[in-house]
């Protein structure tokens, strides 16, 4: 659905990071967690291709959602400088979200800087469902640790990594997550890793998942055009379940894929 919603709170959250709250009670209702949204990031003309966004979280009662972006370029750059109570003209929920199956009781959250923004609605969600959740939150350095207070509220279970070591765990989360699966030992049949973050992250996770046997998921980001399925512009190399390799659209198959499906570093 397309639909015109206005901007009813923003923060600049850390340098350069954004926080927007847009009122829309339709794209609110339907939303699903790692879903996302296409936006036209201007008013005018220019840019003419929208941007894609996760959806950050929703609240329902209040018919608002919220976006979390990092400002990487002119688009994204010129919605940080949208107004509070302009129109934002959104297309969505678009895409394949989280596909958590019955039977799970754990998942393992690892999200890797702004990774945190397709995560966080997912991580309500299972809260909400009773699945037990471990956030494991990876960034350069502390200030770049999106939305800690709201994920500490949500689990008790939040570990942190910094590059840098000014916080947390001195590392990659990557290594945080390998200590983590080696030390606990985790039931392969109800647990799922949940991820979302920088491409060799996931690649690590999609290996480590793999040598510890637990199934998991990842949101995929490519650069979009239409959105919709039809220009092919956001392909990703995927194997099938009978191992014969394909192109899927990040935008109508996923972002959302299963881990063994996609074919990093070709
Ligand atoms: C499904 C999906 C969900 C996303 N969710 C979020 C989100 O919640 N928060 C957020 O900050 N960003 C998110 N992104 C990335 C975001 O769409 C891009 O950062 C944005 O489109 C950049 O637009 P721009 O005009 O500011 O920068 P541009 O000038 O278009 O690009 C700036 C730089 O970023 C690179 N870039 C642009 N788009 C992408 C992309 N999709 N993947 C990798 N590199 C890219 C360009 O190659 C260039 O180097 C998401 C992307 C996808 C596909
Ligand atoms: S952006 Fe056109 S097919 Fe995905």
């Amino acid at each position: 659905m397309q639909q015109k919603a206005p901007v009813i709170t923003k923060e600049e959250i850390a340098a350069g990071v954004f926080l927007v709250g847009v009122k829309s009670p339709q794209i609110t209702m339907h939303a699903q967690p790692g879903q996302f949204l296409h936006v036209r990031v201007g008013q005018g003309p220019e840019p003419l291709l929208r941007r894609p966004l996760s959806i950050f979280q929703v609240d329902r009662k209040r018919g608002v959602l919220s976006l979390l972006f990092r400002v990487a370029g002119k688009g994204t750059n010129l919605l940080s400088r949208r107004r509070l109570g302009e129109d934002l003209d959104l297309v969505g929920p678009l895409g394949q979200g989280f596909d958590v199956p019955s039977g799970t009781r754990t998942a393992l959250i690892v999200a890797g800087g702004l990774g945190v923004a397709p995560l966080f609605f997912l991580a309500q969600d299972l809260v909400r469902r009773g699945i037990s959740i471990h956030f494991l939150m990876g960034a350069r350095c502390q200030d770049q640790l999106l939305c800690r207070d709201q994920l500490q509220a949500l689990s008790s279970h939040l570990q942190v990594s910094t590059d840098d070591g000014s916080d947390g765990f001195p590392g990659l989360v990557t290594q945080l997550l390998e200590e983590f699966l080696r030390r606990e030992n985790l039931d392969s049949g109800s647990t799922l890793i949940c991820s979302a973050g920088p491409e060799a992250m996931l690649a690590k996770v999609a290996s480590l998942a793999c040598q510890f046997g637990i199934p998991g998921q990842i949101s995929m980001e490519r650069n979009m055009a239409c959105g919709l399925g039809a220009c092919l512009g956001c392909v990703v190399l995927c194997r099938s379940r009978e191992r014969v390799q394909t192109y899927r659209r990040v935008c109508v198959d996923g972002p959302v894929f299963r881990l063994e499906e996609v074919v990093f570093g070709e």
